[in-house]
């Protein structure tokens, strides 16, 4: 599929209808999604045929993403029961065989390496302090080959550090930096949205396949 394709199929996905302020509930808009995922499979090869958890699935944006470039399996978790809804019909209306699972990622345990690559936009961390660096260390638990993820620009250099001595990573590298659109979170501020700078990362666990 080329990119642009997956691009316009991404932008016609339902998203959250009452996003939760404190789940960080924001949308990866379809230009930066089609992107990650198709670095991921052209560049990388970890998507095709391999196994893809989609992390803080919110409405399954990057999980159905993963399926519409051939992933052989893909588990969105998100640990609220409306995006998972919301994701499951985006899935059965691109006829993408996609599992749920209702989760809160910071309890997920899986006890072997059945998952190959994770792909998240996980909550940046500015409502739960470090909610970002939670889902990063499950996920270079549970992926046995590559991690992909949506980081602020700002958090840099303590991302690397803390994934390399810390989260059992072998490699940390930032592919690009994007603009990202968050919406305000509080209704005093005047622009509706702010653009925020934010890193796609590639991790690679440690013993990875
Ligand atoms: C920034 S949104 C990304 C949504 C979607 N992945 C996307 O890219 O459009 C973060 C998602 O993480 C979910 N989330 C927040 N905290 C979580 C937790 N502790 N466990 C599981 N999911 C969580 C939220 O419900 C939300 O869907």
């Amino acid at each position: 599929m080329k990119l642009k394709q997956l691009e316009g199929i991404l932008g016609s996905l339902q998203q959250f209808e009452n996003p939760k302020i404190e789940l960080e509930q924001y949308p990866t808009g379809p230009h930066i999604a089609s992107r990650l995922l198709y670095t991921a499979e052209n560049s990388f090869g970890d998507v095709s045929d391999k196994v893809v958890a989609d992390f803080g699935c919110g409405c399954g944006t990057l999980g159905l993403a993963a399926g519409l470039l051939g992933a052989e399996h893909v588990i969105g978790f998100d640990i609220d029961a409306e995006s998972i809804e919301i994701a499951s019909s985006n899935a059965e209306e691109l006829e993408i065989d996609m599992d749920f699972v209702q989760c809160d990622i910071r309890n997920l345990r899986l006890s072997d390496r059945t998952i190959d690559t994770v792909v998240m936009n996980p909550p940046f961390g500015t409502r739960k302090k470090g909610a970002d660096m939670d889902f990063l260390s499950v996920a270079l638990k549970v992926a046995s080959q590559a991690v992909y993820s949506l980081h602020k620009t700002t958090t840099r250099d303590h991302i690397k550090r803390t994934a390399l001595r810390e989260y059992n990573a072998s490699s940390a590298e930032v592919l690009c930096e994007l603009r990202f659109d968050v919406p305000q979170l509080y209704k005093f501020h005047k622009k509706k949205e702010v653009d925020v700078a934010v890193d796609l990362w590639r991790f690679v666990p440690k013993n990875s396949r």
